[in-house]
């Protein structure tokens, strides 16, 4: 709720003092965070969009058989977008720390996911309900720079007040919603929503998904 209010703060606030600005601004690159370093040639690939949240169970329980049906395929592309929930308290926090992660050292992306998806349960509401803000913060960072780098507490600390970031942090959550995902997992393939996003899909499931596709091709 405090995130969707900030939105409408934010939203307002830009709508105040340039009347004329009717819609978010145009990031400079495309939102989310590619999977592997592929030379993406459109009308050979095979587009995989999966909107997850960190501290969400079904992204974690989706993400798994996913990477299997990935490690299948040569021409799936996949970028995963963040997608704080904004009813997982600390969900913004964890997704600003995979821009964090994206920016500092971009191949400790996917291995801070992991690591998120993992020890998830340490934050979800429950657990964290009488801790403050900033202790969660540094616990989630002590975290996180296990696989940034062991020295790189303090940027990443001071990273969550950089402004960039938080921007950042913002679009994936707007460009998901522009996209109507209205909760996690929630997968696009070749620009298309699946019709079972929010279930976990299983490995069989890509592979029922994915195969006629490449027959096509
Ligand atoms: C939070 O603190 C209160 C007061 O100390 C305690 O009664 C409650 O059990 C705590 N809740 C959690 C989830 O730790
Ligand atoms: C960047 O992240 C990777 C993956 O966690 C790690 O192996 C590597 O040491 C990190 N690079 C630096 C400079 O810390
Ligand atoms: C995968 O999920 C489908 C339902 O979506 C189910 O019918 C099938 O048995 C599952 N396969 C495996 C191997 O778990």
């Amino acid at each position: 709720m405090a995130l969707l209010l900030s939105s409408f703060f934010f939203f307002c606030s830009c709508f105040l003092f340039n009347g004329s600005l009717a819609q978010i601004k145009i990031p400079a690159k495309f939102d989310g965070f590619a999977y592997k370093d592929v030379d993406l040639k459109m009308e050979k690939s095979i587009m995989v969009e999966a909107f997850f949240d960190p501290l969400c169970p079904d992204s974690r329980d989706a993400w798994h058989p996913l990477k299997q049906a990935l490690d299948h395929y040569s021409q799936v592309y996949l970028t995963v977008h963040p997608f704080p929930l904004p009813y997982h308290n600390n969900a913004f926090a964890a997704c600003q720390l995979l821009h964090i992660a994206n920016k500092m050292n971009a191949s400790s992306t996917y291995p801070l996911l992991d690591l998120f998806f993992k020890f998830q349960d340490n934050y979800y509401n429950g657990p964290t309900y009488n801790m403050s803000k900033s202790s969660i913060i540094n616990n989630m960072a002590n975290l996180a720079v296990t696989t940034i780098g062991k020295d790189k507490l303090p940027e990443v600390l001071s990273a969550f007040k950089d402004d960039d970031i938080n921007t950042a942090t913002r679009i994936s959550f707007k460009y998901g919603c522009s996209r109507g995902v209205t909760g996690t997992p929630f997968f696009f393939v070749n620009g298309f929503a699946l019709q079972d996003s929010g279930a976990t899909l299983n490995y069989t499931d890509w592979r029922n998904i994915i195969d006629p596709l490449v027959e096509k091709q």
